[in-house]
């Protein structure tokens, strides 16, 4: 199993804060919010992981990543997306990464509090996504249930109520998922729609959904970056991180004291 995470953007409803950095490596409480999605990869015990950022700030990227990963098995790869396309496009972008690999991919932005491992891990073929029931469905990709739970219809942004189950921006699929990609048509707003993938397995008989009762979060706008510090430390989401995570935050600390201390010297 490969892992993907989308972290390219602008961000525009953030500015000022970036015009300066990433959204995704903006604080998240003690951690910058990439440490999130690269620990739910992590946990799952993915050991090779892509990130795709936007050229601006793909050096920054690098300063705080490049290094601290490696000695604890995890090999981090990047690769600059010059303008976003839509979600499917990661998986054309990584497409050599990928391999003969079956693939996860978590949104730079995403900030699940339960632990998904369990899913990732035993996951054998077809598509899985997570769906949280929310108040505003129409933001979102939406799924449809069947009376025994079973997904039966998924629509991007559905002006008409179609269910209160979002898709998050946490997706497993196996290999046929970068065919099913290129074959992908721009949607109205000239994206290539990740929704547009589940339907291709949806039609196979091969997407199965399953939903969980924890916090999702994103951190799109100012109040929402700022309830996900508050939450995480509220509900102590930071004590759940896995070993290699905590391990190279606490070793990369050290690292810049001593550089710190040198140029006082
Ligand atoms: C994207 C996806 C949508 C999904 C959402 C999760 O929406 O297109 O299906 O529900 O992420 O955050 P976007 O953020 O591009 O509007």
């Amino acid at each position: 199993m490969k892992g993907i995470i989308l972290s390219g953007g602008t961000a525009t409803r953030l500015f000022p804060l970036t015009a300066t950095t990433s959204k995704q490596l903006l604080p998240v409480y003690d951690r910058q919010m990439i440490f999130y999605p690269l620990n739910t990869l992590i946990k799952a015990g993915i050991k090779d992981i892509l990130l795709i950022v936007a050229p601006e700030h793909s050096g920054q990227y690098l300063n705080l990543l490049g290094s601290i990963l490696k000695k604890h098995g995890i090999n981090l790869y990047f690769e600059v997306q010059k303008t976003p396309r839509g979600l499917a496009d990661a998986f054309i972008m990584g497409e050599s990464f990928i391999d003969d690999d079956s693939v996860t991919m978590i949104l730079g932005d995403n900030i699940f509090e339960n632990d998904l491992s369990k899913e990732i891990k035993q996951f054998k073929s077809g598509a899985h996504v997570f769906a949280k029931k929310v108040s505003d469905p129409e933001r979102f990709g939406v799924v449809k249930f069947d009376k025994n739970k079973k997904a039966i219809k998924i629509t991007e942004k559905p002006k008409k109520w179609i269910s209160d189950y979002a898709v998050t921006g946490l997706y497993i699929y196996d290999n046929r998922v970068i065919g099913a990609a290129k074959k992908v048509k721009p949607s109205g707003r000239g994206e290539i729609e990740i929704t547009a993938l589940h339907n291709f397995y949806l039609k196979l008989g091969e997407l199965t959904v399953s939903t969980f009762s924890g916090e999702w979060l994103d951190a799109g706008t100012f109040d929402s970056l700022l309830e996900a510090g508050n939450i995480v430390k509220k509900k102590k989401i930071y004590k759940n991180f896995d070993p290699i995570i905590e391990k190279a935050i606490i070793e990369f600390n050290v690292e810049l004291k001593e550089l710190a201390k040198k140029r006082l010297l």
